[in-house]
């Protein structure tokens, strides 16, 4: 779908009223404010579209299939049409993006509500100011430590309930964390991985603990916490909880 079909879908959908401005074009897709349309519940609109897919920085097919095979590709004629074809892969990636946001938003945690999607597309709620340019990502905003403590307690806990929710980021870093007047909202969650069924979830939930804890260092403290033991002990009690569920 090119972006005139995608957003007329939206429009068609009462999901958007207009596409008002290209925001940023990142690596993997570009992403329009838009004013929203009747069944949007918010003050704008932010649709990401996803680039062709052979423009994209693709991770190893192998990685992106651990723990998925099984689960969310049943079939084996669906991974062969996986390698096969890149809009396949694509509408896969999009499809755990919006599913990602559609369940982690349904448990309350901060995450854009999503509203729709495409093959190659989805809307959902702008976070920031609906008349500028999106509130700003975590890495480009200076904090005092007034803001920043709590700032980092609800990273700590966001992580901890969606893992609650079986679902590690995977790419969680300031670059994937929108400020929005005091509030951390996360976003960017195509490679959302399933803690129960990924080979390598505790070093992914690790990692995404080290970028996050990484920042907080830079801004006087964080130190104090140990990232990995962080991560290792969230693990330890998502286990037992899933034992003794
Ligand atoms: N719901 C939203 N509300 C406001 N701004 C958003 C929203 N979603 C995305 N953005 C903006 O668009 C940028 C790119 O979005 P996202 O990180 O999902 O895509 P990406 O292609 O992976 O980008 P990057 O390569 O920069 O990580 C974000 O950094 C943010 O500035
Ligand atoms: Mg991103």
């Amino acid at each position: 779908m090119d972006y005139e079909a995608i957003f007329d879908y939206y429009k068609d959908e009462g999901i958007i009223g207009e596409a008002e401005m290209l925001l940023k074009t990142g690596k993997e897709a570009v992403v329009y404010r838009c004013s929203p349309g009747p069944k949007a519940a918010s003050a704008a609109v932010a649709v990401k579209i996803y680039k062709e897919i052979e423009y994209r920085s693709f991770r190893n097919m192998t990685d992106y299939l651990d723990g998925r095979i099984g689960t969310m590709f049943r079939k084996r004629r669906d991974i062969l049409h996986m390698y096969a074809d890149p809009a396949a892969m694509q509408a896969s990636w999009v499809w755990v993006e919006y599913e990602a946001l559609k369940n982690l938003h349904a448990k309350a945690l901060p995450v854009p509500q999503p509203y729709g999607s495409t093959g190659n597309s989805l809307a959902m709620q702008f976070i920031g100011d609906a008349d500028e340019g999106g509130a700003p990502r975590l890495r480009e905003v200076r904090l005092s430590a007034d803001e920043s403590r709590p700032l980092f307690e609800q990273l700590k806990l966001a992580i901890r309930d969606m893992l609650a929710c079986d679902s590690i980021h995977g790419d969680l870093s300031p670059y994937n964390i929108l400020y929005d007047e005091g509030k951390a909202v996360i976003i960017d969650l195509p490679q959302l991985v399933d803690a129960r069924y990924h080979s390598q979830a505790l070093p992914l939930l690790e990692r995404d603990c080290v970028n996050v804890f990484h920042y907080f260092e830079r801004h006087g403290f964080g130190d104090e916490y140990d990232a990995k033991a962080f991560a290792n002990s969230l693990w330890e009690d998502y286990v037992i909880n899933r034992l003794y569920a």
